[in-house]
């Protein structure tokens, strides 16, 4: 099969294609062929192991300590179950499925196994392959972080730092699925469309500090890297969720040891790939109140290209890559 591989952490070029051996699925796996993957932050920091400072080494633990351990990256993908091992019994050959193997990828290929029991579901009736690739990875984190982490409630008022990339721009819909007011922040390129995705007001970072606001929200969900609580705490009302999705260790650190009052609350953590939460969010799609946002699309043979795009400024959403454009 036809499979894009890397043997080495670099820039997008380490990528490069070749063919591997069609896997076969074990009895309680199925055998999807792929149609379409994406580009995301997950594939990005285990290609290039560019991680936040303080968690080089724990990158290096998670995807090699020498080099890539898995040669075949993709985080979430889309697809047609294509065989099922014996005992599978919610999947049959012919069903559109998609996937969020996450750190065990294997999307950057034409073929991928999967286990019935993990983060595997089916794609709505309303929803296309390319469409159903970038469900997982950015609505699975928002919906981890909002609702397990920050049991978020209907009337509560958040704030989405880095509401136009794949976590944030998920993050904005998913709020709103859950009955919030939401405030979406991004650069001035990128606010019409965090509009779209039904913020009911959006903040350009580039001319408002966002950070001046006093008591003003029950959540704040960071993608950006850039909170802290000595900068956001006082922004939260009292009993309020700063969510460092994505942060440094020092950040995290003297976030989560910061002196808090009035029951506020730091969280950061890891969002886990699970069955049920894409069965959720396929539910989300179907009735018309998650739709992942696509920025751009490539073909797989230029997936080293796409990589390279995850960092151009006027990147926005999910990045998808169709391995079969037909
Ligand atoms: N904890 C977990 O389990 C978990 C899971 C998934 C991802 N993550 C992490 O979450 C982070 C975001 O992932 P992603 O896929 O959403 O990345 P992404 O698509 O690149 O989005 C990041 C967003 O940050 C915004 N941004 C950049 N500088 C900013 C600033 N100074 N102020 C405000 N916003 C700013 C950008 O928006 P503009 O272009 O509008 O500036 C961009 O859309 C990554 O670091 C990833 O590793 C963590």
């Amino acid at each position: 099969m036809r499979a894009i591989t890397y043997h080495r952490y670099g820039p997008p070029d380490v990528l490069v294609p070749g063919e591997l051996p069609t896997p076969s699925p074990k009895p309680t796996e199925v055998l999807v062929r792929i149609h379409a993957t994406t580009v995301t932050a997950g594939d990005y920091r285990a290609r290039s192991l560019d991680m936040p400072p303080g968690f080089g080494l724990i990158g290096r633990l998670v995807f090699g300590l020498f080099g890539p351990r898995r040669k075949v990256l993709g985080t979430e993908f889309a697809g047609i179950v294509e065989a099922a091992g014996v005992n599978v019994s919610r999947f049959k050959p012919g069903d559109r499925v998609f996937a969020y193997p996450g750190a065990a990828f294997g999307g950057y290929a034409e073929y991928a196994v999967i286990d019935e029991a993990s983060a595997i579901a089916h794609v709505p009736t309303n929803l296309d392959l390319n469409q159903a690739a970038a469900l997982s990875f950015g609505g699975a984190t928002a919906l981890n972080f909002l609702r397990d982490k920050a049991a978020i409630k209907p009337g509560d008022s958040v704030l989405v730092i880095g509401a136009s990339g794949g976590v944030g721009s998920a993050a904005v819909q998913l709020a709103k699925a859950f009955g919030a007011h939401v405030t979406g922040v991004s650069s001035t390129p990128h606010l019409e469309m965090v509009k779209t995705l039904g913020a009911d007001r959006v903040i350009d970072y580039t001319r408002e500090d966002y950070a001046v606001a006093q008591n003003t929200y029950d959540i704040i969900l960071d993608t950006s890297g850039t909170a802290t609580y000595a900068k956001y705490g006082t922004a939260l009302k009292p009993g309020g969720r700063l969510l460092l999705v994505s942060a440094d260790l020092w950040q995290l650190l003297a976030s989560l040891f910061a002196c808090k009052s009035g029951g506020r609350k730091v969280i950061g953590g890891y969002a886990p790939e699970r069955g049920e939460d894409l069965r959720f969010l396929a539910e989300l799609a179907r009735a018309g109140k998650y739709l992942p946002h696509i920025g751009r699309r490539f073909a797989f043979d230029r997936i080293a290209e796409a990589h390279a795009y995850f960092h151009d400024p006027a990147k926005r959403g999910n990045i998808v890559v169709t391995l079969d454009p037909a």
